[in-house]
C-alpha cells in the first residue's frame, strides 16, 4: 500500500487527486519506521554522550603520570564515590549501563542509516568526492566496526583481566585496594598491545573528527562562525584523545612509566 496526495487530508471532499508517481509514493511500511532524521538526531546524542565520556576518560588517563598511588586512589574512588549515599560501585554500573544504552542505541541507529543509503543509492551509486572529508566519511562504518571490537578487547583486557589478552600479572581490584597502575603498566610493556593501543587510537580520532562534525550539522548548528567554533573544537577534542591517550602506552614502552 501507498499513500497518494489526497491521503494527507488536504483535499475537498469529491475532489480527486491523481497518484504520485512511484519515486514520490511513500509505502506504509516506510511510514511505521523511524524517519532517518531521528536516527542521526539519536546518533548526535549518543555520540556526543560517548566523546563527553572518552573527554573524562582521558582526564582519568592521564592520572597515571601523577604516580601508582594517585593512579590506583582514583581507580578506588571511582567504586566508592557517592557512598554511603549510594551503594559501592553504584555510580560506576550507573555509567556502565548509561554507555552500554548509548552504544546499542548509537549502533543501531548507524547500521539502519547504512543499510538504507546503500538500498538507496541501488547498483549505480554516484562518485564521491574526494578529500579529507569525504574519506573520514567512508571510514566510518569500519572504524566504528574496529571500535566495538576494540571495547570488548580493553573490557577484557584492564577491567576483567581475562587471558590470553590481559597480562599473566593482571590483579583483580579488592575492597580497599586497587592496581590500576600494575596492571596498566604491565599490559602496556608488551609491544604488541601497545601496538594495538596506537592504532586504535588513531583509528579512534578518525571516527570521532568526522563524528563530532557531523554532529554540529545534525543537532541544526547554523551560522558560519557557530558552525566554524563548533568545528574546530570536535577536531581539537579528537586530537587531545589522540595525543593524551597515545602517549601512555608509548610512555610505557619507552620506560618514562613503569
Ligand atoms: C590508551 C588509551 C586508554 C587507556 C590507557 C585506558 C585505560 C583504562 C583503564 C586503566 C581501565 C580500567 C579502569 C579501572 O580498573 O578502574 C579502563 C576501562 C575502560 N575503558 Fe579505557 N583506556 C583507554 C582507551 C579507551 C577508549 C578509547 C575507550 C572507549 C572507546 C575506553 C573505554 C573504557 C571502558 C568502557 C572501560 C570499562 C570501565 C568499567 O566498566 O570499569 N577506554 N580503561
Amino acid at each position: 500500500m501507498s499513500t497518494t496526495a489526497s491521503d494527507a487530508g488536504t483535499t475537498p471532499p469529491g475532489v480527486s487527486v491523481p497518484e504520485l508517481p512511484p519515486a514520490f509514493q511513500v509505502s506504509k511500511r516506510e511510514q511505521k519506521t523511524l524517519p532517518n532524521w531521528a536516527l542521526k538526531v539519536a546518533m548526535a546524542i549518543t555520540g556526543t554522550f560517548g566523546a563527553l565520556f572518552l573527554v573524562l576518560h582521558l582526564v582519568g588517563n592521564l592520572k597515571v603520570y601523577t604516580g601508582a598511588e594517585h593512579f590506583n586512589d582514583y581507580a578506588l574512588w571511582l567504586r566508592h564515590v557517592g557512598e554511603p549515599l549510594i551503594p559501592a560501585n553504584g555510580v560506576i554500573w550507573i555509567l556502565r549501563c548509561a554507555l552500554a544504552l548509548c552504544l546499542l542505541v548509537h549502533v543501531t541507529c548507524g547500521v539502519l542509516i547504512w543499510t538504507r543509503g546503500r538500498a538507496a543509492r541501488g547498483k549505480f551509486p554516484a562518485k564521491r568526492n574526494n578529500g579529507f572529508r569525504s574519506v573520514g566519511a567512508t571510514l566510518m562504518p569500519f572504524t566504528g566496526c574496529a571500535l566495538l571490537v576494540f571495547i570488548v578487547f580493553h573490557i577484557l583486557d584492564l577491567t576483567l583481566g581475562t587471558q590470553p589478552i590481559a597480562t599473566a600479572d593482571f590483579q583483580d581490584h579488592t575492597e580497599t585496594a586497587a592496581f590500576a597502575y600494575q596492571n596498566l603498566v604491565a599490559d602496556f610493556s608488551r609491544p604488541w598491545a601497545a601496538a594495538i593501543y596506537l592504532v586504535m587510537m588513531a583509528l579512534l580520532s578518525v571516527h570521532l573528527a568526522h563524528g563530532l562534525f557531523t554532529v554540529v550539522s545534525d543537532l541544526g548548528a547554523v551560522g558560519k562562525r557557530l558552525r566554524a567554533i563548533l568545528i574546530a573544537i570536535g577536531g581539537l577534542l579528537a586530537l587531545a584523545i589522540l595525543l593524551g591517550n597515545a602517549s601512555i602506552p608509548l610512555a610505557v614502552q619507552l620506560g618514562v612509566l613503569k
